[in-house]
This record gives C-alpha cells, sequence and structure tokens, in this order.
C-alpha cells in the first residue's frame, strides 16, 4: 500500500478548519482507501456510510434522524448518489459545539451530479485526490509511471500486460457506465468513439467544429460531451491565459486525456516500446509532465494555463497565482536546446521562472531564469507558487 501521506495532512487540516471537507476524484483513484485512513486517525470515533449500498442509502433518507446523534467523523462515500442530502446537512453543521465533522466523497465534480451544494458554501472545503505522484511513487519510477499513469491498482499491477488490462476494463466498467448512467444526453454508442478521438486529439486545441463534423452534430452538443468527460475527472482541459500584451494570443483550451496509462489503453499501447514509436509519444509526455507538474506544484486548477500566440510562441504550462508565473515546457528529449519560443514566453508572460522538463538526467541553466530540468526532479515545483519563493 502506497503511503498518500500528503494527501492525509492536507485533509487533516482542511478538517480543522471546515465543518465538512469532500474529496473529489475519478472513480478508482483511492478515495475510499483513503477516507479509511483519514478516518483511523480519528481512532474509534469515525462513521462510515456507503450511498453505494441500499442499506445506506435507505438510512440516509432520514438525515437527520440518523447523523445528528453521531460524534467525531462521519463519512459519506458515494455523494453524488444523493444530491439531496446537501440542504438538510447545513444545520448539522451550523450546530455549537459542533460534535461531528463530515468527509464526503464522491466521483464527479459539483457542477456535475452535487448540485445543492452550493448550500454548504463557506462550511464546506473540496480536495480533489488525482492519481499517484512522482513523490508518492518514487521519482526514478517516472517510467513506469508514465507508461501506466497514476489509477493505484494500475500502476501496482505485477505487470505492464495486467496494467493495461486492467485500465482496458476500467474504461468500460466504470467510466462509460458512470457517464451514461448521469443520464447527461450522450448516445452510448458515441461515447467511445468520441473517446477515441479525444485520444488522438491529446494535446491539442479543442476544436468543437471538427468534433462536431465527425459526430453529426452540433457544437454546443460536443461541447458538452467534454464537459461531461471533464466533470468526472476523464480529461483536463487546459484553458488558455491571455495576458495583457498587444499581440494576438489563442484563446481555445488545450484538451488532454487526463490519466497517461488511460490514454495508452485508448491508443491501444501496452508497453514502453510500442509508446516510443507512436506519433503521440510526444503530446503524452506532454500530458504526463503537465500533470505530475501540476500535483507537484499544488496548483488548483484555476491556476493551471497554456499559453500561444498565432505566431507560433507558446507554453504548455503556465502556473499562475497572485503575482507569481512560472512556465513549463515540456521536452520528449534528453538533450533540451534553448528556442526563441521560451525566450518570448519568457518576456511576454513576465515569467519568474521557466523550468524546460526533459527525459535526461542533467539540470542546468539554459538561460537567465531559463532551466533545463530532470522529469525526476519535478518535485522541485513544490514551493513554486508560494509568493517571495527564489525560484
Ligand atoms: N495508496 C494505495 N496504494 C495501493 N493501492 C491502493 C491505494 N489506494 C487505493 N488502492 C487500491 O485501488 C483500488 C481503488 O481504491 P478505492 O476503492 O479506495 O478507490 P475509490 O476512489 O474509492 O474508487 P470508487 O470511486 O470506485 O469507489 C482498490 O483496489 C485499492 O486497494
Ligand atoms: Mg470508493
Amino acid at each position: 500500500m502506497l503511503d498518500r501521506r500528503f494527501h492525509r495532512a492536507a485533509i487533516a487540516r482542511l478538517l480543522k478548519s471546515f465543518q465538512a471537507v469532500a474529496i473529489l476524484g475519478a472513480r478508482q483513484i483511492g478515495k475510499t482507501t483513503l477516507a479509511r485512513d483519514v478516518a483511523a486517525d480519528f481512532g474509534g470515533r469515525a462513521r462510515m456510510f456507503d450511498l453505494e449500498t441500499d442499506r445506506d442509502l435507505r438510512l440516509l433518507q432520514q438525515p437527520e434522524a440518523v447523523l445528528a446523534p453521531l460524534r467525531g467523523l462521519v463519512v459519506i462515500d458515494e455523494v453524488q448518489r444523493l444530491p439531496s442530502l446537501f440542504p438538510p446537512l447545513r444545520p448539522l453543521l451550523d450546530r455549537r459545539p459542533l460534535p461531528a465533522r463530515f468527509l464526503l466523497l464522491g466521483s464527479a465534480s459539483p457542477a456535475v451530479t452535487a448540485r445543492g451544494s452550493e448550500s454548504l458554501a463557506g462550511r464546506l472545503a473540496y480536495h480533489e485526490l488525482d492519481g499517484f505522484g512522482l513523490d508518492e511513487v518514487g521519482p526514478d519510477r517516472w517510467r513506469r509511471l508514465w507508461l501506466r499513469g497514476g489509477f493505484p491498482r494500475s500502476f501496482t499491477a505485477r505487470s505492464d500486460a495486467a496494467s493495461s488490462e486492467w485500465r482496458q476494463a476500467f474504461v468500460k466498467t466504470y467510466l462509460e457506465r458512470d457517464v451514461l448512467d448521469a443520464g447527461l444526453g450522450m448516445p452510448p454508442a458515441e461515447l467511445r468513439r468520441f473517446w477515441q478521438m479525444l485520444a488522438h486529439w491529446h494535446g491539442q486545441r479543442w476544436n468543437a467544429s471538427e468534433f462536431a463534423r465527425a459526430f453529426g452534430t452540433s457544437e454546443s452538443t460536443v461541447r458538452r460531451w467534454l464537459e461531461n468527460l471533464e466533470g468526472f475527472y476523464a480529461i483536463r482541459l487546459l484553458r488558455p491565459w491571455h495576458a495583457s500584451i498587444a499581440k494576438r494570443q489563442v484563446k481555445t483550451p488545450k484538451v488532454y486525456i487526463r490519466d497517461c496509462g488511460m490514454l495508452h489503453a485508448l491508443l491501444s499501447v501496452t508497453s514502453a516500446a510500442e509508446l516510443r514509436e507512436r506519433p503521440q509519444v510526444g503530446a503524452s509526455f506532454e500530458g504526463f509532465v503537465i500533470e505530475q507538474a501540476i500535483h507537484a506544484s499544488g496548483a488548483q486548477p484555476h491556476e493551471a494555463y497554456h499559453w500561444a500566440t498565432p505566431q507560433g510562441a507558446e507554453l504548455d504550462l503556465l502556473l499562475v497565482r497572485g503575482r507569481r508565473r512560472v512556465g513549463i515546457e515540456v521536452k520528449c528529449t534528453e538533450a533540451p536546446v534553448l528556442t526563441a519560443s521560451m525566450q518570448i514566453a519568457m518576456k511576454d508572460l513576465a515569467l519568474q521562472k521557466l523550468w524546460v522538463v526533459h527525459q535526461g538526467s542533467l539540470r542546468f541553466t539554459m538561460r537567465a531564469g531559463i532551466e533545463a530540468l530532470p522529469v525526476n526532479q519535478l518535485q522541485e515545483l513544490r514551493g513554486a507558487l508560494a509568493s517571495g519563493e527564489g525560484h
């Protein structure tokens, strides 16, 4: 069992300042396991409900009666099954002194299913659980993490083939079922094809008209499908950053299959050797580093952007917090070289630092402020967004 110490500490911290914390993340990413660990830290004073079971679903039809007497920590798993639970939680969270705090777990973003969660504004904090990070698996295992992705069962499988089989099954058993169950108006036959097209589109700018044409439907429909998949943590939409400079800048988001292991499953890539031969290898590495950089820096989704100009200057990832602006450029090579695009990004975006992440083992300064960073040293980005930080 890999220790997810960083997540555990973050949740424990949030539980001190909020009456309720929601752990949100993809199916099978490890939410229930993490919640059990957090509950263990509460000693015997934790009670778990699982809304995937009929018994607990029925019990929580009367939330005040069932929950009011409990003390310590109350964990409610699969909250997306019962959005009507949110409003009655509010008076329970407003009791003084507070007899119990709540930990809610869900596999879809509030935008998709947890309507009603706004009734808990100010009382409920969100913690997004992502796949394993390099800090958790050990930075020298980056090649395995890249090929298999960060889902615990996939990463820890006994072989690459077993890992790949798990991911293939995961897409069918969980993802497709959940997306379809949510009744978001996506025709089942189209879902698989939509996935596949997104996998081939990985790392490119979203193009609603191409997708609409391919599926014989409207642009607003394919955009809704895209946002649904984002809501299930299946894809990442990297929004464009717009700097206040005279130049024109690209205004479309970039699309990534969030977990690189899932990308490889959709592309039927099962081994490192196969991955190297594919035309998508560069885009795959780019997506991998982007997720890991976001994980390592602790950036929130609204702090991560891409940037590009129609003239061809671009930056793979821009992390923004307050006045901090840190760039990450990804190179699928062991010997990165300084490019004009990097220097333009540095200047136009007024970056404090530009990291050029690569597959080699050398860390060196390419030019003032621009530093080549081996992928297995990505943990350097921890603290990169803290204000007053030197790098
Ligand atoms: N830290 C970990 N180390 C190793 N394996 C893990 C870890 N966390 C979870 N797993 C394994 O991954 C699988 C999924 O974990 P878990 O059930 O906690 O995920 P979940 O997010 O609650 O999934 P679901 O959304 O389907 O309920 C389980 O088989 C679990 O044993
Ligand atoms: Mg679970």
